[in-house]
């Protein structure tokens, strides 16, 4: 049994705190719950207070009749601050939902009211659960704010993928389940520090859902000891697919020369060359939902890979005899299936990288093109971050420079909302 001091932000998530409480009371926990002003649009605080049998509070300066004491406990003789003795009586404190707002304030020490002043005399586990439209989630400021708070080691749940509040939008942003936020609740009472979100409602949204993912860059022969090849170092497709693989999706990656480590959760199929890696995609392509051609296929090869060495000997110049290899990404949008969403990848350089995605979109008949700027050294080849715009036919979306993991993300909601867009046909339909 633990003491749960719940927080609430305004959203539309709100209601869900509602369950959340039915739950936990029902567990025979003790909650009392602080809401901010807005959050009284959403949900009132009689309800909270029915179901805790406890008083809401709201403002600081509002007298709290319980006196800072929990529903299993017997007030106090005096007449305490309620930010101080709510925190100082809770095992645990729970924002959920917290709103962008807050969670900025919660990041930066501010205390404008009971909520946030609670949280910054907290000495015990804060888990914050955010819950906002994806936009104001994935931008950079709310990002850091969330990443600075887990620095802390403030535990901040990541919101689910989804259809969000308002109609018609889509995305990362949804607050997690009733049930997930009481699993966090527990393992912070338990002393764990999860570093990972309980499984939140994103997870349904890949289950069943079988990704192909290739990754890395091929290497042409030369001769037994020499290649052309590339500088993809694997690391984009690789996040993308563990990205997927947390969502619960079925996941297969092939990999072209990649030296990362490896997600247990991930099937691996190794390949050298554009041949070997057109043989593993037909192979796999039929049974796939989504398709992510992250990796960089050598344009042209030699004509004849050389048995052995090839010696220098007396040449001062070496021409090579290329050919073209084959558009793996082309050929299988060829025979693509309904119900198969396809995405391209384009690394170009400077200012007609759109427009050079924009046909690439065209051409290789996918649904998406994620294009990034490979002029720059801050982002892409080797290095963790990226910063990319992914191009459909309805417009361009830009995901600002994130960890690959959060860009990984950004691209699959993307990919998600392409496939609500165009729900796939049931076969005999
Ligand atoms: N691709 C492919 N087979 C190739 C070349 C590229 O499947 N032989 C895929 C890549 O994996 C990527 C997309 O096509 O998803 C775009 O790759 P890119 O090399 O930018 O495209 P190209 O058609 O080769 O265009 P460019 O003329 O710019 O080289």
């Amino acid at each position: 049994m633990a003491r749960i001091l719940l927080g609430v932000c305004g959203g539309i998530a709100a209601y869900k705190a509602l369950e959340f409480v039915r739950l936990a009371t029902g567990e025979g926990h003790a909650v009392r719950v602080v809401q901010t002003e807005a959050s009284q649009r959403f949900v009132g605080a009689a309800s909270f207070a029915g179901l805790t049998g406890a008083p809401v509070l709201v403002g600081e300066f509002e007298r709290d009749p319980a006196r800072g004491a929990f529903p299993d406990q017997a007030p106090p003789d005096h007449e305490p601050l309620s930010h101080l003795e709510l925190v100082a009586n809770a095992d645990v404190y729970l924002i959920a939902p917290t709103s962008a707002n807050t969670l900025a304030k919660l990041a930066h020490g501010l205390a404008d009211n009971l909520l946030t002043s609670a949280a910054l005399a907290a000495t015990c586990p804060v888990v914050v659960a955010p819950a906002m439209n994806n936009h104001m989630w994935e931008h950079a400021a709310t990002q850091g704010n969330a990443a600075l708070l887990r620095e802390r080691g403030v535990t901040v749940l990541e919101p689910g993928v989804g259809r969000l509040g308002s109609k018609g939008e889509w995305g990362a942003g949804r607050l997690p389940e009733p049930a997930d936020l009481l699993a966090a609740v527990h393992a912070a009472t338990a002393g764990a520090t999860p570093t990972a979100a309980p499984d939140t409602p994103a997870a349904p949204h890949l289950v069943g859902l079988r990704v192909l993912v290739t990754a890395g860059g091929t290497r042409e022969p030369l001769d037994s000891v020499r290649y052309l090849g590339n500088r993809s170092s694997g690391r984009m497709g690789f996040a993308l697919a563990s990205e997927a693989a947390s969502l619960g999706a079925d996941v297969t990656v092939i990999a072209a020369n990649v030296s990362i480590a490896r997600d247990p959760r991930v099937r691996y199929v190794d390949v050298e060359t554009a041949a070997e890696l057109q043989a593993a995609c037909e192979a796999h392509f039929a049974a796939t939902d989504l398709l992510f051609m992250a990796a960089a296929v050598v344009d042209f090869r030699p004509a004849s890979a050389h048995d052995g060495k090839m010696k220098k000997g007396e040449d001062e110049a070496l021409s090579l005899s290329l050919e073209r290899t084959p558009d793996v990404l082309a050929g299988l949008a060829a025979q693509r299936r309904q119900g198969q969403t396809l995405v391209g990848f384009a690394a170009e350089h400077g200012d007609g990288a759109l427009a050079y995605g924009r046909d690439k979109l065209a051409r290789k008949g996918v649904d998406a093109i994620v294009v990034n700027d490979i002029g720059r050294k801050d982002i892409g080849f080797d290095v963790d971050a990226n910063e990319v715009t992914i191009v459909t036919a309805g417009g361009e979306r830009h995901v600002p420079r994130a960890p690959k993991a959060e860009i990984a993300r950004a691209i699959l909601t993307e990919a998600l909302a392409l496939r609500a867009a165009s729900p796939p046909v049931a076969e005999g339909a």
